[in-house]
């Protein structure tokens, strides 16, 4: 009978070591998946220990670095961790290409997270608002009380803004505390803050306060890159049109748009996941942001300028840090943050931005570009097939049978050929 059962209460409590004899006995491993267990690679483990519940091993994904990367005129080398081959080297072609025209454009990003605290049980909304504007210096006190650090070094609860949302329970009071985290991801702080203001507004506003959690779709720390992808490094026009078109297919359609920003995504990903960075919330603010008019669209957007060169721009908001969260602990992503070079949560959001239009054009390009070569193919085989002296009725035939058997070769068109006549013959 199997030994195999889940339920273990109190696995928490068992040593590393206990957990992992535990493990290994429940599902029967052998010498060898023990020894990858017990490899905790480059952490010390009583760190990787304390790092979530229950661990039992540590995970390792492959580090690459995505080259040619110039943002703001400064050059960067990307450390990307991800498991699927191609992106890095695709986006190093991307940047490659961006940096004949002088590279990437971010603009400025500012650090501010919302953290929404929800109101409900209000018999008067507009009076609540009212009572909380008037005391709105009070709150941000409070709020500002919880992190002097924060505050000395320029950052903190600066504003708050009020929206009164319809749900089936009734209206809800919400307020969105607006803060600088300045080099923060910044969750935790605004959860704090958050939290500490709460009994102040149920006093104020005679209401309930219910959750007080920080927004991720962080719509206040927008990074918005733009960069040239020159016409003839590119591929030549034909590519440009069919990258122009496949953003047209985006805009128009979620299924595409969705892949289209998956593609954006391996590359803010992998160096959010490189430097230590909460990837879920990336991800779920991203694809917030990209529905937020009502449809499903791409992060990018795409035209071409008079001289053919396409011009890409990205909007994505990106709550990224460089300080707290496993930023510092985690070793490689303190290496990793070293090899990026960047001084500034702010300089990491303009320089994912980059990556990830990099990304989308590299995919653009290749999809495009296959498909260009495809049709390239098809004439390439026509022109085959006369130069192997079929005649001109049979041409289409043979260069059919060339494509589909992918063998675009003279002495193929010739054997063909003479199958034709064969048959013809019989
Ligand atoms: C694959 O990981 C990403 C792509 O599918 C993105 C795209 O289709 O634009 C190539």
């Amino acid at each position: 009978m199997s030994k195999f059962h889940s339920d273990i209460s109190g696995f928490y409590k068992l040593s590393l070591r206990e957990r992992q004899k535990t493990l290994s006995e429940l599902v029967n491993l052998d010498d060898e998946e023990v020894k990858l267990l017990k490899n905790f690679g480059y952490f010390k483990e009583t760190q990787i220990d304390t790092l979530i519940e229950n661990v039992v091993g540590s995970y390792q994904l492959p580090i690459g670095i995505a080259c040619n990367f110039r943002i703001n005129n400064k050059d960067y080398l990307i450390p990307m961790v991800i498991e699927e081959p191609s992106v890095v080297a695709a986006a190093s072609n991307a940047a490659r290409i961006a940096r004949k025209h002088g590279g990437f454009f971010s603009e400025k990003v500012d650090s501010i997270m919302i953290s929404q605290i929800q109101i409900t049980n209000l018999t008067d909304v507009e009076q609540a608002k009212k009572i909380l504007l008037e005391n709105k210096k009070n709150i941000l006190k409070i709020a500002n009380d919880q992190d002097p650090i924060l505050v000395k070094l320029g950052g903190g609860a600066y504003d708050f803004e009020l929206r009164d949302i319809y749900t089936r329970k009734g209206v809800m009071l919400i307020i969105h505390l607006l803060v600088n985290v300045l080099d923060a991801m910044g969750a935790n702080v605004v959860n704090t803050m958050a939290e500490s203001v709460t009994p102040y507004i149920e006093e104020l506003c005679e209401g309930k306060v219910n959750l007080r959690i920080v927004s991720n779709l962080a719509i206040h720390r927008l990074a918005k890159c733009k960069a040239k992808f020159d016409k003839v490094l590119l591929g030549g026009e034909e590519v440009v049109k069919g990258i122009v078109n496949a953003y047209e297919f985006a805009l128009a359609d979620p299924y595409r748009a969705t892949t289209h920003n998956k593609g954006i995504m391996n590359g803010i990903t992998a160096l959010t996941l490189a430097t230590g960075n909460d990837t879920r919330a990336i991800e779920s603010g991203a694809h917030a942001y990209a529905s937020l008019k009502g449809n499903y669209s791409p992060l990018t957007n795409f035209e071409v300028d008079a001289e053919g060169n396409l011009i890409g721009e990205i909007k994505i908001p990106l709550a990224l840090g460089i300080i707290g969260g496993m930023t510092k602990l985690h070793p490689m992503a303190r290496l990793n943050l070293k090899i990026l070079g960047v001084k500034s949560a702010a300089e990491l959001s303009q320089v994912a931005a980059a990556v990830g239009l990099a990304q989308n054009v590299a995919a653009l390009r290749a999809l495009a570009a296959e498909g260009i070569q495809r049709g390239h193919m098809a004439l390439h085989s026509r022109n085959i097939a006369k130069l192997a002296g079929v005649p001109e009725n049979l041409i289409d035939q043979v260069a059919k049978k060339l494509v589909k058997d992918n063998k675009i070769r003279i002495d193929y068109a010739k054997e063909i050929l003479q199958k034709i006549i064969d048959k013809k013959n019989l």
